[in-house]
This record gives C-alpha cells, sequence and structure tokens, in this order.
C-alpha cells in the first residue's frame, strides 16, 4: 500500500464519493434483509434475528443508512456541481425537447408507476415474491396470540386474553417478573429481562385458561410454539425448540399483510 504522500491535503469531495459507496452497499443490504425478513408480528414475538440484529435494529440501521444516503447524495451534487453543470449543458441540453431518448425515458418512468398501479406482471412479481416470502415465516416462527400482542400494555393484553391484569401480573410474578407494571409492555419485560416476549409468553401460558384463547379470526399464527429455538437466532430458519404447539396453529391461516 502506498504511503499517504506528506502535506496532502484531505479532499471531502474523496472523503464524500467513498462513505457514499459505502452507504450504498449498507443501503442495499439492509433493504434486502427487510424484503425478506418476516412481518413484524412474527419477527418482534423475539425468534428473528439476522447477523446479531433484529427487525426493529435493521429497520433503524435502514433508515439511517437511507437518509445518510440522501443527504450524502447532495453534498456530493455539490461538490460536483461545476462538472454535473456541464455534463448537464454538454449532454441533456444537446438533446432535442422531444428526441426518442426523453421520450422513451418518460414511458418507461410512467410505465413502471403504472404498471405498479394496475398490478401488471413484471411489476405485481417484487410484491408477490416479498409477500411470498414473509408468508413462509408465519409457519416457521411462533408469533403472539394477536398481531403485536409485545406491544400491548400488559392491561390490554390481559383484557385480549380475557382475564384480569392482576391474575396476568401474578402470573408474571410466578414466572420470575415480579417487577412488571400493569402499563409495561411484553417487550419492555423481555427487554429489562435479557429475554424476548415469546419465552415470556410461553412460561405465562401454563396459567391461562384454555378459554382465554382469543377466537380465531385468521389472523395469523396463534398460540404455542411450533419448535422455535430459544431467544432471538443468528440468521433466517427455525431454532431447535422446546416449545409446545398447540393443534390450532396447525389449521390453515390467512393474515392481515402488515408490518
Ligand atoms: C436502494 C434503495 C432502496 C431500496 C431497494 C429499499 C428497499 C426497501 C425494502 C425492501 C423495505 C422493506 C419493505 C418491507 O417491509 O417488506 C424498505 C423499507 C423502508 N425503507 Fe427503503 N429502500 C431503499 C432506499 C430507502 C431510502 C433512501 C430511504 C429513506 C430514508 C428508505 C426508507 C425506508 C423506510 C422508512 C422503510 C420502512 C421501514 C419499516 O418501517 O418497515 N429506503 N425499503
Amino acid at each position: 500500500m502506498s504511503e499517504p504522500a506528506k502535506g496532502r491535503k484531505f479532499s471531502g469531495r474523496a472523503f464524500v464519493s467513498l462513505t457514499l459507496t459505502l452507504i450504498c452497499l449498507l443501503l442495499i443490504l439492509s433493504a434486502g434483509v427487510l424484503y425478506a425478513a418476516p412481518r413484524g408480528r412474527v419477527a418482534n414475538w423475539g425468534y428473528w434475528s439476522f447477523l446479531g440484529l433484529t427487525r426493529h435494529q435493521w429497520v433503524a440501521l435502514h433508515i439511517n443508512v437511507g437518509t445518510s444516503f440522501i443527504i450524502l447524495g447532495v453534498v456530493h451534487v455539490i461538490y460536483n456541481f461545476v462538472r454535473f453543470l456541464g455534463y448537464l449543458k454538454r449532454k441533456l441540453l444537446a438533446i432535442p425537447a422531444l428526441s426518442p431518448e426523453i421520450l422513451l425515458a418518460l414511458v418507461l418512468s410512467a410505465g413502471v408507476v403504472l404498471g405498479t398501479g394496475q398490478n401488471w406482471p413484471p411489476f405485481s412479481t417484487l410484491a408477490a415474491w416479498n409477500e411470498a416470502l414473509k408468508d413462509r415465516w408465519e409457519g416457521r416462527l411462533p408469533a403472539g396470540p394477536i398481531p403485536h400482542a409485545e406491544a400491548l400494555p400488559l392491561t390490554e393484553l390481559a383484557g385480549q386474553l380475557g382475564i384480569s391484569s392482576d391474575q396476568l401480573l401474578a402470573a408474571l410474578a410466578e414466572e420470575g417478573f415480579p417487577d412488571a407494571t400493569r402499563e409495561q409492555t411484553l417487550a419492555t419485560v423481555a427487554k429489562n429481562h435479557g429475554t424476548v416476549p415469546g419465552e415470556i409468553f410461553r412460561k405465562l401460558q401454563q396459567h391461562l385458561p384454555s378459554s382465554s384463547l382469543p377466537p380465531r379470526g385468521g389472523r395469523g399464527p396463534g398460540w404455542g410454539r411450533q419448535g422455535g429455538g430459544q431467544g432471538p437466532g443468528m440468521g433466517f430458519g427455525r431454532g431447535g425448540g422446546r416449545g409446545r404447539f398447540h393443534q390450532e396453529q396447525s389449521e390453515p391461516q390467512t393474515h392481515t399483510p402488515e408490518n
């Protein structure tokens, strides 16, 4: 590797270009992971992670690199404005207004918008693959009894389960979570105890009457676990779990697409 030249000035332009390239790679990586990741109501139950990051963390990474990409892109254009202007003058402005290049660019862009809106193949294909990938996770990983059960305050969760919040708190205390409060969510309790919502719920299940099973409205996998692993895994796929499996879970499920 060559030594940095003595007295060489730091190049802001080179720095921005290099960072933009790295950020772009991270943007593509995080977009790919989110594309293939399970929906939030499955992932946030706690049995999915990839490269050590949970879905929440991948979303945060994607938003942060996405925002950095836009900001750095603007700075990149500013740094190269004179060249950019030259390019515009030389190349683009030299093209007549109704040239085939401009017409084709317009037709293609409008076609993407129209085709997507009308759900025409091949524009519908990427979205369909996205749904199919997410559907695959539904039967493979355990999810809460109701969508986003981990995000409900415990009082509300108890109501949904048909028990009183006192019963729920007592069950939690018995299972080693005595500090849980009505306002907290399963996600908070799990975070405070270094576990995941699904694990707490698995422990709670033995305290819950089967009559408190929520009505099956076809909103995705319900109670119990279908062989999920212990704690967040390191990637796609099943864990080798010690879970219970409720018969209801094997029923065909429909779901509402959601995150
Ligand atoms: C190379 C360009 C990009 C690609 C291919 C891409 C792709 C994706 C994908 C696949 C998802 C997940 C959709 C799903 O839930 O299935 C997503 C979500 C999202 N992206 Fe991008 N993205 C790109 C750039 C950006 C940029 C520049 C931003 C701006 C900051 C951005 C902001 C977001 C947001 C806010 C979400 C929603 C996250 C959530 O709450 O689930 N993306 N994107």
